[in-house]
């Protein structure tokens, strides 16, 4: 696809990223009305994807986004879109997200009892699945589905708002789970969610993250988009 080209001559991912922890900047902390400017320059200074924070007001209580905007998002960026489902029924939202432009697709184990075909109906579409868990839900939980999905995502926040700090106790997961990786040659992502900021983004990168969501800590009005990606990029160093 156009899409997969461009992102291969994108020549804003980062170098740094494609060897190190790469940096997927949540819409969630955005300012709506700068969103198109805000992901352009995500994109431009070398965010890997941008993720979107879906919430139903059922599974946590806020309303956020629906597809519309994940559609027209897909119709300005080269790089990925993650939505990160945070509803109280994944299957019922699947195909809208994916007709919109989806690239990535992350489901709450605590929110579903037919895993596989949420795996199965998502990687059939040729997009990625991804599982999420909560601080308070453990590894053993999605243990099974390990060898079939595309991402793990280490809640290190409890799921619902941005601007919360990291839970650290969490990233011992992202240790567990990358022992599971290399243990049974598996070869899903780990994705840290909540509270990334530049004092513990090392830690995260050193637990064995392969990618970091980060909100407030790029979409804030104290600095540019370009300083914060480059302060988070700086303190992986
Ligand atoms: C919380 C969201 C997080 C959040 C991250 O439910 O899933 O992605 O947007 O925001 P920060 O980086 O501000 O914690």
């Amino acid at each position: 696809r156009l899409k997969k080209v461009l992102q291969i001559l994108n020549p804003g991912l980062n170098q740094l990223q494609q060897n190190m922890l790469k940096i997927a900047p949540s819409i969630l902390a955005a300012n709506p009305l700068k969103l198109q400017r805000d992901c352009l320059d995500a994109q431009k200074y070398g965010a890997y994807r941008i993720s979107v924070d879906v919430m139903d007001g059922h599974f946590v209580p806020d309303i956020t986004f629906g597809h519309n905007i994940v559609a027209y998002l897909n119709g300005i960026l080269n790089i990925d879109i993650e939505v990160h489902l945070m509803v109280e029924n994944p299957s019922s939202q699947l195909e809208s997200f994916l007709n919109a432009g989806a690239d990535v697709l992350t489901f709450h184990i605590e929110t579903s009892s037919e895993v596989n075909q949420l795996i199965d109906y998502i990687q059939s579409n040729e997009k990625k699945a991804g599982i999420a868990i909560n601080p308070d839900t453990n590894i053993e939980s999605v243990e099974k589905y390990l060898e079939h999905i595309d991402e793990l995502t280490v809640m290190t926040v409890v799921p619902g708002k941005g601007g919360q700090s990291l839970i650290v106790d969490c990233l011992e997961k992202v240790r567990q789970l990358n022992k599971i990786k290399k243990m049974n040659n598996l070869e899903f992502d780990i994705q840290v969610d909540g509270g990334v900021k530049k004092d513990n983004i090392k830690l995260v990168y050193d637990a064995g993250a392969d990618i970091a969501v980060a909100g407030t800590a790029i979409f804030n009005t104290e600095n540019s988009i370009q300083n914060n990606l480059q302060t988070l990029m700086d303190a992986l160093r």
